[in-house]
């Protein structure tokens, strides 16, 4: 049995039961997305840093022009007044968006992965706009991340697609699931899939900074589904996290999960945004290179490299063009950090930086380096070439991987000449 005997049935649409999970800051570009759908599966794309990420496809200036409207808050720590034009933030996701949606083929789908904890000083109204334009942009669906907030379909509630685009959210626990859902029945609008994360996989965690280890996705996808049924609620659930085969995958499937999500396995795809010498690090990872830290400002452990060039960062905060991590008023931990890191440093003496890193500006450059938990299997999927470094497969070369394998097999790309 393998992954195509089953399939994903959403709004009368089937798919082939894969996810692939959005990562941002466009590592799940959209040319990855796009692989997905072809295949017949749903592709994530992130709208993390959506202005610098526009910028760098587009050659648009958002990030400059917000750089010059609050330059003068450069050496303040107080970052409140330094707000989204929210006219920006649309433009820049629309533009995104359409471009993406322009190129979509076969006969899966496209989805947003939407983190509601990118508050950029202004947590709803910026959400607020995010989402309706990604709808009016044409996204097929949203998948609703990372401190997910209960007022957010009340925010869309009135726009004409409000009922029409797919709604999902990623979990990490029944409490969290029971909490949305409550809203979501009074507005007559359950999501459309629930995805449950476990603490394997990339990314930020759902969990506490010391209890990720004392959980694990069966567990808790199985009291997901006995929470669903207890209700009576016939909504698809989707675990993520650490599902490295097709075998894992149909393990999953048939104890009832309608698909899988995965991304650890696309990440040193070709199609994947990271830089091909990161992704050559993160093949090269061995198990003991893989932490979970709190470097992040979000205040969620997040996974990450030891080697990731973020983690060593003294760099003054990037807030006036990024600022997708300020809190509202303006408040981000790093901020705090650096600035009292300023005041104790003797003269002479570098600047050193311990707890948290400046995530928006390690993110935009892809100097931090999150990954799943199964990282350092990523050496069991492709080949080594002549040259010592290691293929790069084609997302489609994983996706058909996952589609079709047994016995927890992994089908290795066709050997590239170099
Ligand atoms: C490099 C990387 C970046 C990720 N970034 C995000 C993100 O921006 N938002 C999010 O909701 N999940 C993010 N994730 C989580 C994935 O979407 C997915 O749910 C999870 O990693 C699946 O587990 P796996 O990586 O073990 O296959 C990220 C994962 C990876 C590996």
């Amino acid at each position: 049995m393998n992954v195509d005997n089953f399939r994903l049935e959403l709004g009368g649409k089937e798919y082939v039961p894969i996810i692939i999970g959005g990562m941002g800051v466009n590592i799940s570009t959209t040319e990855l997305a796009v692989a997905a759908a072809k295949l017949g599966g749903i592709g994530h794309i992130s709208d993390a840093i959506v202005s610098y990420v526009c910028d760098r496809i587009f050659n648009t200036s958002f990030v400059s022009r917000k750089r010059k409207k609050y330059a003068q808050y450069s050496n303040n720590p107080d970052k409140s007044a330094v707000l989204f034009d929210l006219e920006e933030v649309a433009a820049a996701q629309k533009k995104y968006i359409e471009y993406t949606m322009g190129k979509k083929t076969g006969p899966g789908s496209i989805f947003l992965n939407c983190m509601e904890k990118l508050t950029m000083n202004s947590g709803i109204e910026t959400l607020k706009v995010r989402l309706t334009s990604a709808m009016d942009a044409g996204i097929d669906g949203l998948t609703l991340a990372a401190g997910l907030n209960l007022r957010t379909l009340d925010l869309i509630k009135d726009h004409s697609r409000f009922r029409d685009v797919k709604i999902g959210i990623i979990i990490s626990s029944v409490r969290a699931l029971a909490i949305f859902l409550k809203r979501a029945v009074r507005l007559d609008r359950l999501p459309d899939y629930i995805i449950v994360e476990g603490p394997l996989a990339g990314g930020h965690l759902g969990f506490g900074p010391g209890d990720w280890q004392t959980f694990d996705l069966k567990t808790i996808f199985t009291e997901v589904l006995a929470f669903l049924k207890k209700e009576e609620l016939n909504i698809p659930v989707i675990p993520a996290g650490g599902i490295f085969t097709g075998t894992d995958a149909v393990d999953y499937l048939k104890m009832g999960a309608k698909g899988v999500q995965v991304a650890t396995r696309f990440t040193i795809s070709k199609e994947a945004g990271l830089p091909a010498e990161v992704k050559q690090n993160y093949i090269n990872a061995k198990e003991e290179d893989i932490v979970v830290n709190m470097a992040s400002t979000t205040g969620y452990p997040m996974r990450m490299l030891t080697s990731s060039p973020t983690l060593r960062y003294a760099i003054r905060p990037n807030c006036e063009g990024l600022g997708y991590l300020l809190e509202n008023g303006g408040k981000c931990t790093y901020i705090d950090e650096y600035y009292a890191a300023l005041e104790e440093r003797k003269t002479g003496e570098p600047l050193v930086i311990k707890e948290k890193t400046c995530l928006c500006t390690g993110m935009a450059n892809y100097d931090c380096w999150t990954c799943g938990h199964t990282t350092y299997r990523l050496k069991e999927t492709t080949n080594r070439l002549a040259n010592g470094k290691w293929q790069l497969p084609r997302a489609e070369d994983i996706f058909l991987d996952y589609q079709f394998s047994t016995d927890h097999t992994i089908r290795l790309p066709e050997q590239e000449v170099t």
